[in-house]
């Protein structure tokens, strides 16, 4: 089994070629950082067209260096949501044209699946297990019990926990993208300087939220003499803010880990994925909570935590090995649920989700 995957749902133009034996023969990440840098953050127009510049070029690059001929492929995997719905359309048109030309099967992969099962590639964990999944669209906890069988605990009632990184970062000045730049600064800060809320900690359940952190972020710099951090105040700020998104992890965490033994006590493993699982402050804190609750912690390494094509690939295998393949006129989604496994709703004129 040897699997090209295509990931362009955000600002990351990327592919892979993955086999059946959990090796990685290609990935290759385009970060278009510089272009979006000047704008602090992502603009979706200007995203669509640099993945129709590069996507070809990439899909080239992956199959040579695995050095894999597209007769030797045994399907093609793209996102086929959720995300920036131009970029996603690139890359799924892009896979369908490569399966149709080449007569293989098309899998459209939903991207949270994707980082779902990426640990499945690196460490070939089991099912079930309970999942965090931390990015930059996206805060939730689920129970993955299989290919395609997700159970949602909780979710973002708000923001994603990625984004109150990025928006934290800007208003410190550290630059784009923001998760990597807090975590820098934070590692010279004092977590102790500021008092900022711990938002839902102590509340039953599992959801998240974040936009009164980040509110709260806003007041602190306001406060500052001139309104402007200096290098002290951001890195004091950093730590403070990383601070308070470590004691919510593991509050709201613990929560769902209990709820998660209920149904499956054997099964006692967190794995915790998408791009803000590469912040290592983050990761010892859950790695803590998992000890204290007898729970292994699994994460895949950095690289393969921010977006990548290995993990679409990958995804590929899954399901191609299960059979789950997908027509050639599968929509590109900017919406599209974990728990809600397949595409239920059809795209109008404007590329938007109907329901
Ligand atoms: O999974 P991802 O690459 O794209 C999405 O699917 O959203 O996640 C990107 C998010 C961004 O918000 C970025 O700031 C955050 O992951 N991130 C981090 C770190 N590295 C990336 N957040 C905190 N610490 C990091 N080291
Ligand atoms: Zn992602």
């Amino acid at each position: 089994m040897v699997v090209l995957g295509i990931e362009t749902s955000c600002d990351e133009t990327a592919a892979a070629v993955v086999d059946g034996e959990r090796r990685i023969l290609s990935s290759i990440v385009l970060s278009q950082l510089d272009e979006h840098r000047v704008y602090g953050g992502v603009v979706p127009e200007i995203a669509s067209r640099a993945h129709i510049r590069h996507l070809d070029g990439i899909v080239d690059r992956a199959m040579r260096e695995a050095d894999t001929r597209y007769v030797d492929l045994s399907g093609v995997a793209a996102t086929a949501g959720p995300g920036l719905i131009g970029g996603v359309m690139v890359g799924l048109v892009t896979g369908k044209a490569i399966a149709a030309s080449t007569a293989r099967p098309l899998v459209a992969v939903n991207h949270l699946e994707g980082h779902a099962l990426s640990v499945r590639l690196t460490d070939g964990i089991e099912f079930p297990y309970l999942l965090l999944l931390v990015s930059g669209g996206h805060c939730q906890l689920v129970e993955v019990a299989g290919v395609g069988a997700y159970r949602r605990l909780g979710t973002t009632i708000d923001d994603a926990v990625g984004e109150a990184f990025d928006k934290t970062a800007k208003m410190l000045g550290l630059g784009y993208p923001g998760g990597p730049a807090v975590e820098r600064a934070a590692r010279e800060g004092d977590p102790a300087r500021f008092d900022l809320p711990r938002p839902l900690r102590g509340r039953p359940g599992c959801d998240f939220s974040f936009s009164g952190l980040k509110t709260a972020v806003r007041h602190a710099v306001a406060g500052l003499t001139d309104g402007v951090p200096g290098t002290r105040d951001a890195a004091d700020l950093a730590a403070s803010f990383q601070t308070a998104v470590g004691d919510v992890f593991v509050d709201r965490t613990a929560n769902a880990l209990k709820t998660y033994a209920e149904r499956h006590p054997r099964a006692r493993r967190l794995v915790v994925a998408g791009g803000v699982a590469a912040n290592g402050y983050l990761r010892r804190r859950l790695e803590a909570v998992c000890a204290a609750a007898d729970f292994s912690m699994w994460a895949p390494p950095p690289d393969l935590c921010t977006d990548n094509a290995a993990m679409i690939a990958w995804a590929g295998v899954e399901r191609l090995r299960r059979g789950l393949t997908d027509p050639l006129d599968t929509p590109a989604r900017a919406r599209w649920p974990l728990d809600e496994t397949r595409p239920l709703r059809s795209m109008n004129e404007d590329g938007k989700d109907t329901p």
